[in-house]
């Protein structure tokens, strides 16, 4: 048993998004939108870096978000595997166009409402509180063709309108929200990211940050409207975490590690404090970039966020030198490699340790109480003879970083919740693989969408459903 404590009533639970699980993608009203663009294989990092213009499906692809994991169809089943590990939080998102079927339109397709309200009165039904994502990396495709994206101001219309829509209909059964998952991804994957398609001989930075401050004023935006429909509403940001580490004490490491922290932090900076930070007129002028602002705009990015939720995969590390050759991304974001911590099977780092840095970091920056959203090890998985599938390492990297999270805890930090990534296997936001899984439950798919989507529980359900039983004091070692 563990010393370390979790406070009552802390949240427990797992996570995952439409875009990556629920399939369907044309069922139900739903519109085509960004991810359902994105090809498996080499296709694939063209079009998520938005350097290629996809606008039409082709015959020769496989698209895993058409089918996914086929959540749309089995939600009630894999509710009710999440309630028999005990969840009492379970993270998903709305698919703006199972809403909005082509985003701009005035009233909300009702096929859309019915499905999400039955799939949140099934988590209610055994005391599970969804935690929703309003915007996890799926815009509407007519809203990217039409208007690219959030380049355009009257994005933020459309997005207010779906917000408003969500905290109306789904009053009383959803009262924790988060605006856009990975807000900050939308520098580094720009069409997965936000919708955003380059052309020829653009200043990419002036489109990254003016499409990134429409999206702070429709976050800012629809805080305010999540407040005004119901107070008891708390409403997130969600960055892409991880600090970067200095690759040495060399002060030009220092500052580069402070530079490359501040470039991910900046979007956080807004929802948390109410208004740009001071060194954002220097990155824009050495970026050449202009924004456009509208009057309002500064009182209404005053309406911060109730709390501040993260994803955690691994530190990061920059140095002064750090350049394209020498560095590769893990989760999106670009580091060098740290020769002072193991990696996964996909090369990303593993440091329980940078997870407690980064949380003390981010309440010493913010003062809100923070909620991991997002934590795991997408790993290969082996199904044995018997079926059984022994995910010991899995145990091992979360384990860990559940210490650490209670270390912050213990260090002062407040915090509200902890959502595992990929409760159940599913599609890869990076490469679109299924054999990345991050599960307690297996499905039964492979890369190319070849299995039969059975579920089975794995070692690590067991695990954790103890963890959760025991308010994290039984880690099991
Ligand atoms: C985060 C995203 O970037 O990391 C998830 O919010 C994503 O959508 C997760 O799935 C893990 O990344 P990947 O590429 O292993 O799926």
């Amino acid at each position: 048993m563990s010393d370390l404590t979790f406070p009552a009533g802390f949240l427990w639970g797992g996570a995952l998004a439409a875009n990556q699980a629920e399939g369907g993608y044309r069922e139900g009203g739903k519109g085509l939108t960004t991810v359902d663009m994105i090809p498996h294989g080499a296709a694939r990092m063209p079009v998520k870096l938005g350097l290629e213009k996809r606008f039409s499906l082709r015959d020769d692809e496989y698209y895993p978000s058409h089918e996914a994991i086929d959540f749309y169809h089995r939600y009630k089943e894999d509710i009710a595997l999440m309630a028999e590990m005990g969840f009492t939080v379970f993270r998903t998102s709305i698919a703006w166009s199972r809403l909005f079927p082509r985003g701009d339109e005035p009233q909300p397709n009702a096929e859309g409402i019915a499905f999400y309200r039955s799939l949140f009165e099934e988590c209610k039904k055994y005391g599970i509180e969804p935690l929703v994502t309003l915007c996890h990396f799926d815009v509407p495709m007519h809203l990217v063709v039409e208007y690219g994206s959030w380049r355009n101001r009257k994005m933020v219309d459309f997005f207010a309108r779906y917000a408003r829509t969500c905290f109306e209909a789904f009053d009383g059964l959803v009262k924790y929200w988060l605006t856009f998952n990975e807000i900050n991804i939308l520098l580094h994957s720009p069409f997965s990211g936000a919708g955003l398609v380059f052309e020829e001989g653009e200043n990419q930075h002036q489109v990254k940050y003016q499409a990134a401050h429409h999206e702070l004023v429709a976050s800012a935006l629809a805080t305010r409207i999540a407040h005004e429909v119901n107070p008891a509403n708390q409403v997130g940001c969600m960055l892409a975490g991880g600090n970067f580490y200095p690759w040495s004490c060399k002060p030009e490491d220092v500052w580069a590690a402070l530079e490359k922290d501040r470039e991910n932090l900046f979007f956080i900076d807004v929802q948390a404090r109410g208004a740009y930070p001071a060194y954002a007129a220097r990155l824009f002028r050495e970026k050449g970039v202009t924004l456009e602002m509208a009057d309002q705009d500064a009182e209404i990015l005053k309406h911060s966020v109730d709390f501040v939720s993260f994803s955690y995969y691994a530190s990061r590390c920059a140095s002064a030198e750090m350049n394209e050759q020498n560095s590769s991304a893990a989760n999106v974001v670009k580091s060098l490699t740290n020769p002072h911590i193991k990696r996964s099977d996909w090369g990303w780092g593993i440091d329980p340790l940078g997870l407690r840095i980064t949380m003390n970091m981010m309440y010493d920056r913010y003062q809100k109480p923070l909620f991991l959203v997002e934590n795991g090890l997408g790993a290969q998985d082996k199904v044995e003879a018997d079926g059984s599938i022994n995910d010991d390492y899995r145990i091992s990297y979360l384990r860990e970083h559940i210490r650490a999270m209670a270390q912050a805890i213990d260090d002062g930090v407040p915090v509200m919740g902890y959502t595992t990534w990929g409760c159940i296997d599913l599609v890869a936001a990076s490469t679109g693989e299924m054999s990345k899984r991050y599960g307690f439950v297996y499905v039964d798919r492979d890369d190319l969408g070849r299995g039969s989507l059975a579920r089975s529980r794995k070692k690590s359900f067991w695990w954790y459903k103890k963890v959760i039983a025991s308010n994290g004091r039984d880690l099991g070692a």
